[in-house]
């Protein structure tokens, strides 16, 4: 088992990440916070599969664990189900303040963090990641939020939990899909900070994608530690440091955007293809060498993530892009590759530069031009 330290003063906390830990629950969490009321937020399969278990484990410890059981899917991340949780917190929490466990993917961490971070001005909550992409990813740094239907993540804050437990038992029964959605962050923190990272991609990339114990424990701690130096130094996204963990997403997100995320890309494969528009685009400004780029493309490849968007409308894409835009100051802003392990901001992109980038990648039937 390893145990990386997030360092935020106050607001530090510690990152288990093990095969099979979740039983050992309470080695982990300060004993005073499991005595509290307990509100496990979890889906109804994720609840069959871990979180009945969980509770069971926890009425050992604590008389009152309740468990709010949200739906399936991006659709939980909504005022709807938020005010759920809420109401079930105002029903158990009456005397005690309760703690709050995240269970799930990062749709769940997502939904259950923002009602933390806002019921009784915040309560602390624990992250327990259950997907790849949640254990290198959503469930470190505190971003949480739900979406409104003009845009994902629109309401939500910073809130940080206290403890992120990551059980890579649990993976096992993860769809291959999934598994592949959580590679995509994990090729992309070999690109945007860890050359080795990426080298030990290349070598291993067999065992992890088949879960092998050691392979995926390496995998998840070095992401994780590069997931919470970022944050440390730049906990709100405010000093540019954050917005490295953009890249790939600029593209990602308006290629999700463009199919209204619906499933027929998943976040992890949108990005995949983001990553490789803005390797492309790095090329074509003659930031990056091209042997770094075919690098890049081959392991994607070989992670079976796309390289291009079938059956895109362009307009969307550019549509999406220049909402995305108006969020930025009016500017647009894209997190280039330099070489394997070090990427750097570039703003104010030629909009024929995108355009050409986006074309190429585009069947020709998807051409603007
Ligand atoms: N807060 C952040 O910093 C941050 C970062 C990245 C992504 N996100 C958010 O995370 C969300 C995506 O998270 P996700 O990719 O984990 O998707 P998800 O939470 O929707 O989970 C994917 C699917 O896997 C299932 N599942 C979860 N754990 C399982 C298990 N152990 N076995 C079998 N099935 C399991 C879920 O039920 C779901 O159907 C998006 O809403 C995104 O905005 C947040
Ligand atoms: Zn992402």
């Amino acid at each position: 088992m390893r145990k990386i330290n997030l360092r935020l003063g106050s607001r530090s906390y510690p990152i288990y990440i093990g095969h099979d830990i979740i039983d050992r629950i309470a080695d982990f969490v300060k004993p005073p916070l499991l005595k509290r009321p307990i509100l496990i937020v979890t889906n109804k399969k994720i609840n069959a599969l871990i979180g009945r278990k969980l509770a069971k484990r926890l009425l050992s410890i604590t008389a009152s664990v309740h468990t709010e059981v949200v739906p399936d899917s991006e659709r939980a991340k909504s005022f709807g189900v938020y005010n759920r949780i809420i109401a079930h917190l105002s029903k158990i929490g009456r005397k005690e303040i309760p703690l709050i466990i995240a269970l799930g993917g990062g749709v769940v961490g997502d939904v259950a963090g923002f009602a933390a971070s806002t019921y009784r001005r915040g309560i602390p909550y624990i992250q327990l990641p259950t997907t790849l992409l949640a254990q290198v990813d959503s469930s470190i740094g505190g971003k949480v939020a739900v979406d409104i239907p003009q845009a994902k993540n629109m309401v939500g804050s910073f809130y940080q939990p206290r403890t992120v437990i990551s059980d890579t038992k649990v993976l096992k029964t993860l769809p291959d899909r999934e598994i592949r959605n959580g590679m995509a962050e994990i090729i992309k923190y070999g690109v945007i900070r860890d050359a080795s990272l990426f080298k030990y991609l290349e070598k291993n990339l067999k065992g992890i994608m088949g879960l092998k114990r050691a392979c995926i424990e390496t995998v998840i701690s070095k992401c994780a530690r590069i997931k919470a130096a970022v944050v440390e130094k730049d906990e709100f996204d405010v000093k540019g440091e954050r917005a490295i963990l953009n890249f790939g997403h600029t593209f990602g997100h308006a290629i999700e955007a463009s199919f209204k995320y619906s499933k027929k890309y998943t976040h992890g494969e949108a990005v995949s293809i983001g990553m490789v528009l803005a390797s492309e685009m790095s090329l074509k400004l003659g930031l990056i060498n091209k042997s770094e780029v075919i690098r890049i493309k081959r392991l994607l490849k070989r992670a079976h993530l796309p390289l291009k968007a079938k059956r895109i409308n362009f307009k969307k894409v550019l549509y999406a892009l220049n909402f995305d835009k108006k969020f930025s100051g009016g500017t647009n802003r894209f997190v280039l590759p330099r070489k394997i392990g070090q990427v750097g901001l570039v703003e104010d992109v030629p909009e024929f530069l995108i355009e050409t980038v986006l074309s190429e990648s585009l069947y020709p039937q998807n051409m603007l031009f």
